[in-house]
């Protein structure tokens, strides 16, 4: 475990102000919630935080800010031993989002406010010393600066002679981010996006976003929220149905996604499993996720990660 290099993500962070509701809002009320918090989030920033509590070194590279209301993410960052020497900082106010969790379901819906607030460039990004990494995470977005960013990591693979592993976690604007996909070993795509699409089950998914970037094609996994996640091999050819992991109990769902992510990336990388393995890990991990509020008790899956996919 300590050979392993640690894991760049690239992304987002975002300060979520959560509430926990009886049930959702109607429109134009004034009513209060159960309780609530606020905490650290954002796709890549969140992938952060599992992969640190499951057991792996992190890094993260993302736009910070100067402002006293970020404050709390750099101490959380800090506190979590989140590497950020890298990140670029700016004076704007930091991107926060608004979530409702309804108690009865467990369910989040997440209001976004980002205020067009900078997103790092490739600029930054080729100032580091990709050495130090084993697996560099990306989101799909600001895809001219990421697919940058991403040549960058191969072309460092050829002069080095080295494996860095590329993912991308794929949720929106579909046609500006596909010519990303091709140059990544794992895509991870979300089926609100595949419905978007017009694909009807993650199968479909696989087999559609297969065919439109050929011949150059990443491993493609698709979760499914409660029917489990597809994923397609592209190295053995071999298509995978895996089953999700159903807690008995549903909580709060904030992040569930970033959950699965982290837990496929520590599974492929860290645990060495193969790619369906993978897949049930990640799942467990967004299974596990989901029982409770916040990110802490993913830890708890950290003692018996070696049991995890049996
Ligand atoms: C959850 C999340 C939140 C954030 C939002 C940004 O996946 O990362 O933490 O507010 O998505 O879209």
């Amino acid at each position: 475990m300590t050979a392993v290099k640690p894991v760049l993500c690239v992304g987002c962070t975002v300060i979520d102000f959560v509430t926990i509701n009886e049930s959702f809002p109607t429109e134009d009320t004034d009513r209060r919630c159960l309780d609530g918090y606020w905490q650290r989030g954002g796709n890549a920033s969140n992938v952060s935080t599992v992969l640190r509590l499951l057991g792996a070194n992190v890094d993260f590279f993302g736009m910070l800010s100067r402002s006293n209301g970020f404050r709390v993410l750099l101490d959380d960052l800090d506190q979590r031993g989140i590497g950020i020497q890298h990140c670029p900082k700016t004076e704007k106010d930091p991107p926060f989002s608004s979530v409702i969790i309804v108690k009865e379901t467990g369910s989040r819906t997440i209001v976004h406010c980002n205020k067009n607030y900078p997103y790092i460039t490739w600029e930054d990004f080729r100032k580091i010393d990709l050495d130090r990494y084993g697996w560099v995470h990306f989101e799909a977005r600001q895809s001219q600066e990421t697919i940058k960013m991403i040549k960058t990591v191969q072309e460092h693979n050829r002069n080095h002679n080295s494996n860095i592993l590329i993912s991308l976690d794929f949720e929106t604007t579909f046609e500006k981010n596909l010519p990303l996909c091709g140059l990544c070993d794992y895509v991870v795509f979300s089926s609100e996006l595949a419905s978007q699409q017009g694909w009807k089950s993650s199968q479909e998914t696989c087999y559609a976003l297969a065919s439109s970037l050929k011949p150059e094609c990443p491993s493609i996994i698709c979760p499914w929220g409660s029917t489990g996640a597809a994923c397609l091999d592209t190295v053995f050819n071999k298509f995978s149905n895996v089953a999700a992991f159903k807690p008995d109990h549903i909580v709060d769902t904030l992040g569930a996604g970033d959950s699965f992510m982290a837990g496929f990336i520590y599974a492929t990388y860290v645990m060495q499993c193969s790619l369906s393995d993978a897949v049930s890990f990640a799942n467990r991990v967004a299974g596990h996720k989901i029982t409770d509020f916040g990110y802490d008790h993913i830890a708890e899956l950290q003692a018996d990660n070696k049991l995890a996919t049996k």
